[in-house]
């Protein structure tokens, strides 16, 4: 069993014991009092002896990332008072166990050794694990500072071959999933703050996100992992909506980020790191910003199945591993779906539509290649005309007709349907319209679409929906795109509803 521990620093007895109880009110089954500068034997008794959870009690030395800054013999001291049985674990740096040739301290029950490095991967990880395997520890722990994502996979090797109670840790954002995944590896506990502000080491995870978002209770060594990889990547809404799909459908899968920085060198050396580490069972990826050309370009190289669409379009945001890998982009599909069920319409009778897309960025490119590829005639408007014209240039003819125009000829467009790729009106930048200072002429017949979903309502729907038009918000496009990533990866209906709750309930959170 992988114990779910709260770290705790003690400034108080009282403050320390009521965390505790919370903690356990929480869900963890072990606590761990940081009593790095409250150092009272007396004190420290009494909150071991009357701790709510079998605890740890560390004492760490500012050397190794802590805040004693006491001497290792004054240090030592306070640990020579012995605790009642239930104190279970005292937790010392290897580092100091060997430089003062200790024995294992009695009367705190077992003895965790631990190691610590904040800069990176210690230089002799493995002979540092396989002498403290061969230490009086009854429970080795090692952690360090993820350098990319792929250091993780290191950490599940070491749980892996672990000849003792292991814990293997890494730091920072891209060291998330060791945390997460540990139950999965057979780690002897990982730690979960109190609360988002209450972390006591880099990229930990609250005790309520690792239960509740990152369904701590399913996970076993079977799990299948998914993930969204991207650079930044803490933002993204999609574990969220994608671990409640599964908890909603009993499917045992956990979803997590993955912070893969810039660049096709990083994303191929992460996709061959974890499509070679067959433990992980890794089922899928979602794939965001800055990797969604990338993505495509590594599969090609791959020789794995794409989708067409996607290919022409030059970016993908799915992939999925079975027995192959395949790639594809749930973006254009959202897209479309949003619209032909919003106008009750097949994707063929798109022909009849002329449509306009402001913008011609990423989502601009997708709505266009989309909406081209089933006949609709599709009018460019940009910022920048000269993206416009390439981009009309690009895809015009194939199926349908696509052209550029300038920004200023919106008002009298002729279009039955109005979608806004742009950012204008994203958060925090909510007053702002991409039709501000053009008298677009909204009407019941109008369809407008914005594929921000930040806020919800965006100042153009709010325009449109005043002029009694129906509108698309982008959580619908966003639930979409997530949903066909699910069934993909599945292979059942997606539970949309319960998806569109989580975005709307996050985005209400986020929003306040
Ligand atoms: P994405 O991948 O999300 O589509 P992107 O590729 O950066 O993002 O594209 C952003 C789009 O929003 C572009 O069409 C951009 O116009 P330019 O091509 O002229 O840069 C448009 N955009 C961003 N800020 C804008 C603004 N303040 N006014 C008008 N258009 C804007």
């Amino acid at each position: 069993m992988t114990h779910l521990c709260v770290p705790i620093f003690v400034h108080s007895r009282e403050q320390a014991l009521r965390d505790a109880i919370l903690a356990a009110e929480n869900g963890a089954d072990l606590v761990e009092y940081r009593i790095d500068t409250f150092t009272d034997t007396g004190d420290i008794y009494i909150l071991v002896q009357n701790s709510p959870l079998p605890c740890i009690v560390t004492c760490r030395s500012s050397a190794e990332g802590g805040h004693c800054e006491l001497s290792d013999e004054e240090r030592l001291k306070i640990f020579e008072t012995p605790g009642p049985d239930e104190a279970r674990y005292l937790d010392l740096e290897f580092e100091t166990f060997k430089r003062l040739a200790l024995s294992p301290p009695g009367g705190y029950g077992s003895l965790i050794l631990s190691s610590h490095d904040f800069k990176g991967r210690p230089d002799r990880l493995y002979n540092l694990i396989s002498e403290m395997t061969a230490s009086p520890a009854n429970v080795v722990k090692i952690v360090w500072t993820a350098r990319t994502v792929r250091d993780n996979l290191e950490a599940f090797e070491i749980l892996l071959a672990r000849q003792k109670p292991t814990i293997a840790l890494c730091m920072g954002e891209a060291g998330i999933i060791s945390r997460i995944l540990a139950k999965k590896f057979g780690a002897f506990l990982t730690f979960a703050s109190l609360s988002k502000s209450a972390e006591t080491a880099p990229g930990q995870i609250s005790i309520h996100d690792m239960k509740r978002l990152y369904r701590w209770d399913a996970l076993n060594p079977a799990t299948k992992v998914f993930g969204v990889v991207g650079s930044p990547i803490m933002h993204s809404m999609s574990p969220a909506i994608h671990n409640a799909a599964f908890e909603q459908i009993g499917f045992d899968g956990v979803y997590v980020p993955l912070l893969v920085n810039e660049g096709y060198e990083s994303f191929k050396a992460f996709m061959e790191s974890f499509l070679a580490f067959a433990p992980l069972n890794l089922g899928g990826l979602s794939i965001t910003i800055p990797h969604k050309e990338n993505s495509l370009r590594y599969l090609k190289e791959k020789g794995a199945a794409i989708d067409p669409l996607a290919e022409s379009i030059g970016a993908l945001n799915t992939i999925v591993i079975d027995q192959q890998l395949t790639g594809f982009s749930t973006d254009y599909a959202a897209i479309l779906d949003s619209i032909t069920t919003k106008l009750n319409i097949t994707r063929e009778q798109l022909k009849d539509y002329r449509i306009a897309v402001l913008g011609a960025g990423g989502t601009g490119r997708t709505a266009v290649a989309a909406l081209a590829h089933y006949g609709a005639t599709v009018v460019i408007y940009n910022r920048t005309h000269e993206k416009a014209e390439a981009l009309a240039a690009e895809f015009n003819g194939q199926t349908g007709k696509v052209v550029a125009a300038r920004f200023e000829k919106l008002c009298d467009s002729c279009c039955r349907i109005f979608i806004n790729t742009t950012s204008v009106g994203m958060h925090p930048k909510a007053a702002a319209s991409p039709v501000d200072g053009h008298d677009v002429k909204f009407t019941p017949d109008t369809l407008v679409f914005d594929t921000i979903y930040n806020p919800i309502k965006t100042k153009l729907l709010q325009t449109a929906e005043a002029a009694g038009a129906p509108i698309i918000t982008g959580v619908e496009m966003f639930v979409r795109q997530a949903a066909g990533q699910f069934e993909a990866w599945t292979h059942k209906t997606a539970p949309v509803d319960l998806m569109r709750k989580v975005v709307e309930e996050r985005l209400g959170v986020d929003a306040g």
